[in-house]
């Protein structure tokens, strides 16, 4: 990130932009129908058996996607970003610092997954993924997605609320802090054999942040499982932070007493603060971040404060 340039693999030509347009087509000929999440049965045959899994209504019982679509985030102000650019166009530097993560991540074991949620809970707990995402309320959320290299993409998440995994392990009234650690294993993630940063990654948020009704824990996308380089099994998503704050592949969650460090203010404190909220009036040190490039079209758009979530956000910063 910081001692990377832009690459140009976004440039894709639009002829390979298939699966995703059909997908949000999908997704809002069922919306325009009344169809958002489980209504309107009488009328799924009209649609097979694709359509009705849109639909929310589940065809394959054993698996939990894809996951009933929330209609307050079932529209953007921007298309959805194809999978075949966003799934070729990752940050990952366990891989490589480069955005060709995909071509890196065949030793990459994601399952069996563990993760672990200790500190100053009253329920410390270690919990499979697997019963993880059969018993926490998953749901599919569009969201703006914006880097803090100055690229943006939206993506349709599955997940389930921070919170309601923090409802869970109760935070002792001592909490004031979320911090999460990546996995660290070498000899799947090549760059963890160098000792160019200081692995495992680690990130954090405020309690009030990571109860926000934003902070998702993802564990899909495209309604299905998270694909490797997008941090499977489980990674964060905060929509009105810059990318960075999405830790991948999380391992470890920890509830603190005091303010944890972050691997990114550790690294270049001057480059990328704690909080990484998106905020177009205060420029990187090296770049503007008025504007903002969709990674699939490369059309600019103006950075929204908050990266147009402060209705949410906004009152966690007075
Ligand atoms: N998590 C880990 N463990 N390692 C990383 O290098 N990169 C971050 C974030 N999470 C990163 C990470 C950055 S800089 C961005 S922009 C997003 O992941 C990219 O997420 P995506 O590849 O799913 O688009």
């Amino acid at each position: 990130m910081a001692y990377i340039h832009l690459p140009k693999d976004w440039e894709i030509p639009a002829s390979q932009v298939t699966d995703e347009s059909i997908y949000e087509d999908r997704r809002r000929f069922l919306k325009q129908l009344g169809l958002g999440t489980i209504g309107g049965l009488g009328f799924l045959g009209l649609f097979g058996r694709d359509s009705v899994a849109m639909a929310g209504i589940n065809p394959d019982q054993s698996s939990p996607y894809p996951a009933p679509l929330n209609p307050d985030f079932s529209t953007l102000d921007r298309p959805v970003t194809p999978s075949i650019i966003t799934s070729k166009y990752n940050n990952f530097y366990e891989f490589t610092l480069n955005k060709d993560v995909w071509k890196y991540i065949d030793r990459f074991r994601t399952k069996p997954w563990q993760i672990e949620v200790v500190g100053a809970v009253e329920n410390p707990g270690v919990f499979d993924i697997d019963e993880l995402v059969k018993t926490m309320p998953l749901e599919e959320r569009f969201y703006r997605f914006r880097c803090v290299e100055a690229w943006a993409m939206a993506v349709p998440w599955t997940g389930f609320r921070m919170k309601a995994l923090l409802d869970q392990v109760k935070p002792k009234s001592s909490a004031t802090h979320v911090r999460m650690l990546t996995f660290l294993r070498p000899d799947e993630a090549p760059v963890q054999q160098k000792d160019w940063f200081p692995w495992p990654y680690f990130e954090a948020l405020s309690m009030a942040e990571a109860r926000n009704e934003l902070t998702l824990l993802a564990t899909g996308i495209y309604g299905k499982e998270l694909p490797p380089q997008h941090g499977a099994p489980i990674r964060l998503v905060t929509p009105w932070k810059y990318g960075y704050k999405g830790i991948k592949s999380i391992v470890k969650i920890e509830v603190t007493t005091s303010k944890p460090r972050t691997f990114w203010n550790d690294v270049a404190p001057r480059e990328y603060s704690f909080d990484g909220n998106v905020n177009p009036y205060v420029a990187h040190p090296r770049w503007s971040q008025a504007r903002e490039r969709m990674i699939d079209t490369g059309e600019f758009r103006d950075t929204q404060l908050y990266n147009g979530y402060s209705p949410y956000v906004s009152h966690m910063y007075q």
